[in-house]
């Protein structure tokens, strides 16, 4: 049985339109203009025990309704889910139980306690026993370097302090699946690598299912073996990041080192020119070109080191994203 499974889920907004103006306000009131925003438009997702995929998409793709109803937060519209074999949304406790959801911008720790005392209410909350609760706290407080930090008030601590000890809050009852957005949102390099790490490790250690959505591409290359994306409310890819870069993608770069300088001009002839020419040369060229333009350029310039290479994931997503709406 897959871990997460979806179909045709869908979820429309309804919200109130205000026109602008005192009588807009009135009118408001006594006849209110619904406006509809249809988040999710069918999504299919089928998701097996143990894996790591990264949930991709732009701003306002859907990402994170579809995690909320995973989740049980929210109703859908329409369409089915099973999460561990149960339906999100009747939010059974056994379900609750064995699932988490970490959201980057929203906290589910006490503002006015210390992290610790929040802990121990989540503790009784989810029911988990005293060694569960010593060994798994132990082991997380010091994965994440949070030991001294246990008992200052969350509102003192700093923003990757609280987003650590969120992920505490949201692991320490072992769940099986975990749905993770944006968790390293504002944090620096070094505690993104960190809560990197650490979610890979329970990844492999507990085979715990992890559904995460990120902005930063290297959170996805370096956890997810799979990746689903989303564009306005569909589906647009699954597979594999190199398989997203080899069919996004239609361009690589060859990068050269120079042992003597070589004039822009002449590099343009095979591609185009990125950056500054200096000790080193980065051209772009055709994917399906590369082999004959590499070759063709060791041939006429001196070259001492060659390396090509695939266009940054950013740039890829970037490419996917800005492109006119409805073109392939
Ligand atoms: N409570 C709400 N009421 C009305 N519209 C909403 C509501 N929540 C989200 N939306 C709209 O639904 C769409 C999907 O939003 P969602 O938050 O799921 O996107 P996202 O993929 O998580 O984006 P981001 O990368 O910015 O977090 C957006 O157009 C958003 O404006
Ligand atoms: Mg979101």
């Amino acid at each position: 049985m897959a871990a997460v499974e979806t179909r045709e889920l869908r979820k429309v907004y309804y919200s109130n339109k205000k026109e602008p103006g005192a009588l807009g306000a009135l009118k408001m009131l006594v006849k209110p203009d619904k406006v509809a925003t249809e988040a999710v438009k069918g999504v299919d997702l089928s998701i097996e025990q143990g894996e790591f995929v990264g949930f991709l998409g732009p701003n306002g793709a859907g990402k994170t309704t579809t995690l909320k109803m995973l989740s049980g937060i929210l109703y859908p519209s329409g369409g089915e889910a099973t999460v561990l074999g149960f339906t999100p949304w009747q939010r059974k406790p056994e379900m609750l139980r064995q699932i988490s959801l970490v959201m980057g911008n929203k906290m589910q720790l006490w503002w006015d306690l210390p992290a610790w005392d929040g802990f121990l209410v989540l503790k009784e909350l989810y029911e988990v026993s005293d060694s569960t609760f010593k060994k798994r706290v132990d082991h997380l407080v010091d994965a994440l370097q949070l030991s001294d930090k246990m008992h200052v008030q969350v509102r003192k601590l700093s923003l990757g302090e609280r987003m650590k000890c969120e992920l505490v809050a949201a692991l320490l009852y072992t769940p099986r699946v975990v749905f993770l957005d944006e968790p390293t949102l504002g944090l620096d390099v070094v505690s993104q690598k960190r809560i990197r790490d650490f979610l890979r490790e329970l990844n492999r250690e507990d085979e715990c299912t992890m559904i995460l959505t990120s902005h930063y591409m290297q959170d996805v290359q370096e956890l997810c073996q799979r990746v689903v994306v989303i564009d306005h409310g569909q589906i647009v890819f699954r597979g594999t990041l190199d398989q997203l870069s080899s069919r996004f993608s239609d361009i690589r770069r060859v990068r050269l080192t120079l042992a003597q300088p070589v004039a822009e001009t002449d590099l343009m002839r095979y591609g185009r020119v990125i950056g500054d020419v200096g000790e080193v040369a980065v051209i772009e060229v055709p994917r399906s070109e590369t082999a004959q333009a590499t070759a063709a350029m060791l041939q006429a310039f001196p070259v001492s080191d060659v390396a090509i290479e695939e266009v940054e994931m950013e740039e890829i997503m970037r490419d996917l994203f800005t492109r006119a709406p409805g073109s392939e």
